[in-house]
């Protein structure tokens, strides 16, 4: 039997998908009876107890290419808390829904932060993000349809169009369960699976 599991999940979203990984991901913890709290990176402060925690999950989107500054301010400045702390690490970007080569590009993205940063969390996955024209600007609209049409996805900007694996997610959730009952983890995620 695993005592009284609590986890955070620190999402960092600029038009609401990681944020909704975020809050899908707490599902299935609650219902292992898991105390699960989701929170804005930003406000990531107001968490007294977030260093205590059985594991800390942290995601982030892709925009131009990299994660946002923020993000990467997070980890280098507690970098040192993050390699005591079991932390699930998420990448949410289009290209992680792509072809083989669009996955690899997704991988390079998350890839390159980790090196950057030099840390490495112990559960890493790649996941599709979501076109969410509803909530563009009209420029970052019409940016994002031009691109849409090139990838071969969904240019109909009078709705939102969702690529997430759910699957994967409950995948990488698994395995950032495993952290946090102390076991390694169930299995390395393979990216865009
Ligand atoms: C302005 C902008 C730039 C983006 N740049 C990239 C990119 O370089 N590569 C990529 O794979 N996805 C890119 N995306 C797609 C986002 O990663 C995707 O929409 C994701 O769901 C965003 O998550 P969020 O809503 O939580 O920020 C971009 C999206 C926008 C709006």
């Amino acid at each position: 039997m695993t005592s009284m599991k609590t986890i955070h999940v620190l999402f960092d979203s600029q038009h609401g998908q990681t944020m909704r990984i975020a809050q899908r991901i707490a599902q299935p913890l609650i219902a292992k009876g898991a105390t699960v709290r989701v929170t804005p990176l930003q406000d990531y402060e107001q968490l007294r107890d977030l260093w205590s925690a059985d594991c800390v999950i942290l995601g982030g989107s892709i925009h131009d290419g990299y994660h946002s500054g923020p993000l990467m301010a997070f980890v280098e400045r507690h970098r040192r808390k993050l390699e005591d702390t079991p932390v699930g690490f998420f990448s949410v970007s289009l290209s992680a829904g792509g072809t083989e080569g669009d996955r690899e590009e997704a991988m390079g993205y998350m890839e390159r932060f980790f090196e950057e940063l030099d840390w490495r969390p112990a559960v890493r996955s790649i996941f599709a993000g979501a076109l969410r024209y509803r909530q563009y600007s009209w420029v970052t609209r019409f940016m994002m349809k031009w691109i849409a049409k090139k990838r071969g996805i969904a240019t109909d900007t009078k709705k939102n169009h969702e690529y997430t694996d759910w699957q994967a997610v409950e995948r990488f959730v698994e395995s950032c369960w495993g952290l946090a009952c102390d076991a390694s983890p169930v299995a390395e995620i393979e990216p865009g699976i």
